[in-house]
């Protein structure tokens, strides 16, 4: 099968197209026959430094896939050969998703939503996945007001459309030139967080979803009230800042679960969350994949489209 591997750590143009033999899949797991792979910031950052520590060269990067399942390990009953599914598998061990073939743990799938194409299904995993667990841990309500920020992001689109499900009133920071984008995601108010500081235009909020990090995430305690959450995908909260501010704070990894994906997937199947797809790749480009997620400008999400 053509894979796109690495062989060292670095620039984009360590990804390297090769031949490999079909992987196994183990008991409980399934192969999959990758259809579409996403890509995450996650995986230029570990191709660039390598900070998973995988060792295993060579390694084969992207978790994230839609496609159909053409072989099942010993004990697997819940899905059967031509069973089309999607999912995060492995994360954050190695996911070995770059190929047009990858064996998968059954637990790490669900079916694919039938209204989602394979682009679209492989594009609403681990960011989709993200959202909805940061939204778990900070139990968000209906009538809470919510701050997201990078609301045209990978993580930030889906997370606007998932607060918008649970009945929270969404506020998201965006560039001006997204803000159309965002407003039809479902939210509230954009506020373009490059003209003005956002802790001038909004306070007093019962939770933050921070996709930032630095200064965003430090100064994001103003605007949170007392007894409020702030949940982080990029960056840990002073613990500090979080005893004066009476604020409950955490940084989450996202971790792969089919519960949660079936969540995602009703959502889908009822209308109410959609992947934005701005740009696909082949797989052979994923350098340029990688270099397109690296401009940390993208909108929505960016997929590559194996078959
Ligand atoms: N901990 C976890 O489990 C986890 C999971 C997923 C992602 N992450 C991390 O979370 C971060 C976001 O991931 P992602 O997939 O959403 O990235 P992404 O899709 O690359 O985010 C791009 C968006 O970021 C916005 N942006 C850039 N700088 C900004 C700023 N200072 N303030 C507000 N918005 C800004 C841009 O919006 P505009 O063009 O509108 O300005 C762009 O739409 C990454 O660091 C990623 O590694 C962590």
């Amino acid at each position: 099968m053509k894979a796109m591997t690495i062989r060292e750590y670095g620039d984009p143009d360590v990804l390297k197209l090769e031949e490999l033999p079909l992987p196994d899949p183990a008991p409980g797991e399934v192969r999959v026959q990758v259809h579409a792979v996403s890509i995450n910031p996650v995986d230029h950052k570990v191709r660039q430094t390598g900070f998973f520590n995988y060792t295993n060269f060579p390694v084969i990067l992207g978790w994230d896939i839609s496609g159909m399942i053409d072989a099942l390990g010993e004990g697997v009953t819940e899905f059967q050969v031509g069973d089309e599914v999607y999912g995060m598998i492995r994360f954050p061990q190695e996911g070995r998703a770059y190929a047009e073939y990858v064996t998968a743990p059954v637990a790490d799938l669900a079916r694919k939503p039938s209204n989602l194409s394979h682009t679209e299904a492989a594009a609403m995993t681990l960011a989709a996945l993200t959202a909805h667990q940061a939204f778990e841990r900070m139990e968000l309500q209906v009538g809470q007001t919510i701050l997201i920020h990078a609301g045209a992001g990978g993580v930030g689109h889906f997370a606007v459309q998932l607060a918008k499900a649970r009945g929270a009133r969404v506020i998201a920071t965006a560039s001006n030139h997204n803000r159309d984008f965002v407003l039809g995601l479902g939210a509230d108010e954009v506020l373009d967080y490059r003209a003005q500081p956002f802790e001038e235009q909004v306070s007093a909020v019962d939770a933050v979803l921070d996709t930032v990090g630095g200064e965003t995430l430090s100064r994001s305690f103003a605007v949170i009230k007392p007894g409020g959450w702030l949940v982080s995908i990029a960056g840990q909260p002073s613990a500090h800042q979080a005893q004066e501010r009476d604020v409950n704070v955490e940084r989450i990894l996202v971790y792969p679960s089919q519960a949660h994906l079936d969540i995602l997937s009703g959502l889908a199947e009822a209308g109410q969350l959609k992947a934005h797809v701005s740009q696909t790749f082949d797989l052979e480009q994923v350098a340029q994949a990688h270099q397109a997620q690296q401009t940390q400008r993208t909108v929505g999400k960016i997929v590559l489209t194996v078959v």
